[in-house]
């Protein structure tokens, strides 16, 4: 059926995609895979927050190829471009108007207290500038554009999105009902999450790049990776409680490997015959099948510059389409409206 017919009643989803740092299987399992069971029954606006980069300061050299790099791996794991709005925040200037307006309904002293911009502060003290305080604003509007009600994000972006109920609330006081207030969405409570192969914490978070497993990462790199995954001695009495680190390779097997070589290996826990080795050479070969075929795919539409700016393209228009209504009724309630367009 065609996208236009039903795009009216469906539900209105935003998501932001930051354009620093290699996808890896956290990103993929945590948040890809959700984008895509949502890109069948939801309005879906995805689009790679370059702005928001712009706090740090980017090689001027690099943004592009950032971005590039972020739209062809959101692609090659499944994203498609038709179903969804797919675009660069950059080519939506109704974002930035937005944002400005929504400044104004933002007090200083909030923002300053953002746990967020407080990290920045401790972390950065040479470059606190007014952009990352006003961050959780700019995010404010990229959800806002698109009067979307649902915004699937992780828990330490959950504060972000409870501003932006708050800036939507305030604006609906002060000038009308206009923007719904949007609600964290939570495909499944219960969502999948990676921990890093060493052990510490999610791979997510995970700054040690040798436990994380990257979406570009190659076959040998993939295998030595999980070769070097944290294990123990192993199980010293049946049935016994899996440490977290051994859970964590049970759970990548899950998702890779077939359902029989799964429980293989767990019977072999259960009666404490397994051998890690072993079972991390299968998972290594089944990984590395798994990334491949992404992997392939996404270096292949990297080189095709003019089909990603093609899509780019398509995805801004999708998106200005929405957003300058927004903007024209935001406009008007706020009360600029000099002149007519166009008369
Ligand atoms: N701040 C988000 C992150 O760091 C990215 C983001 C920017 C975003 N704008 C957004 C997420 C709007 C959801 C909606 O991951």
């Amino acid at each position: 059926m065609s996208h236009y017919l039903c795009g009216m009643s469906k539900e209105i989803v935003v998501s932001g995609i930051r354009s620093t740092g290699h996808l890896h299987l956290g990103n993929y399992f945590g948040a890809i895979q959700n984008y895509i069971k949502m890109q069948e029954g939801y309005d879906c606006y995805f689009f790679v927050a370059d702005y928001h980069s712009l706090t740090t300061h980017p090689d001027p050299k690099d943004l592009k190829q950032n971005v590039f790099r972020v739209v062809a791996e959101n692609i090659a794991s499944g994203l498609d471009p038709e179903k969804v709005a797919l675009y660069a925040q950059s080519d939506v200037p109704e974002i930035p108007e937005l944002y400005l307006m929504l400044n104004m309904m933002a007090y200083v002293g909030e923002l300053e207290k953002v746990p967020t911009f407080k990290e920045k502060v401790r972390s950065q003290p040479e470059n606190v500038n007014a952009g990352l305080l006003t961050y959780p604003v700019l995010m404010a509007a990229d959800i806002l554009i698109h009067r979307a009600v649902k915004v699937p994000v992780g828990k330490d972006q959950e504060q972000h999105l409870e501003m932006a109920r708050n800036f939507a609330h305030r604006f609906n006081t002060r000038y009308g009902e206009f923007f719904p207030e949007p609600q964290v969405f939570r495909f499944n409570a219960d969502a999948v999450k990676i921990m890093s192969l060493d052990g510490v914490g999610k791979m997510s978070k995970s700054e040690n790049v040798n436990a994380t497993i990257y979406l570009s990462d190659d076959d040998d790199t993939i295998k030595k990776k999980i070769m070097k995954a944290k294990t123990d001695a192993g199980p010293t009495e049946p049935n016994a409680e899996m440490p977290d680190y051994i859970q964590n390779l049970f759970l990548l097997m899950q998702l890779t490997s077939k359902p029989e070589t799964t429980d293989t290996f767990r019977n072999a826990f259960n009666s404490c015959n397994i051998r890690y080795g072993d079972m991390k050479k299968q998972l290594a070969e089944d990984m590395a099948a798994f990334v491949r075929p992404i992997r392939e795919h996404a270096s292949e539409l990297q080189k095709d510059e003019t089909k990603i700016r093609a899509i780019l393209k398509a995805g801004a228009e999708k998106a200005r389409a929405s957003a300058s209504i927004t903007i024209e009724g935001a406009r008007k309630r706020i009360g600029i409206n000099y002149y007519i367009p166009n008369a």
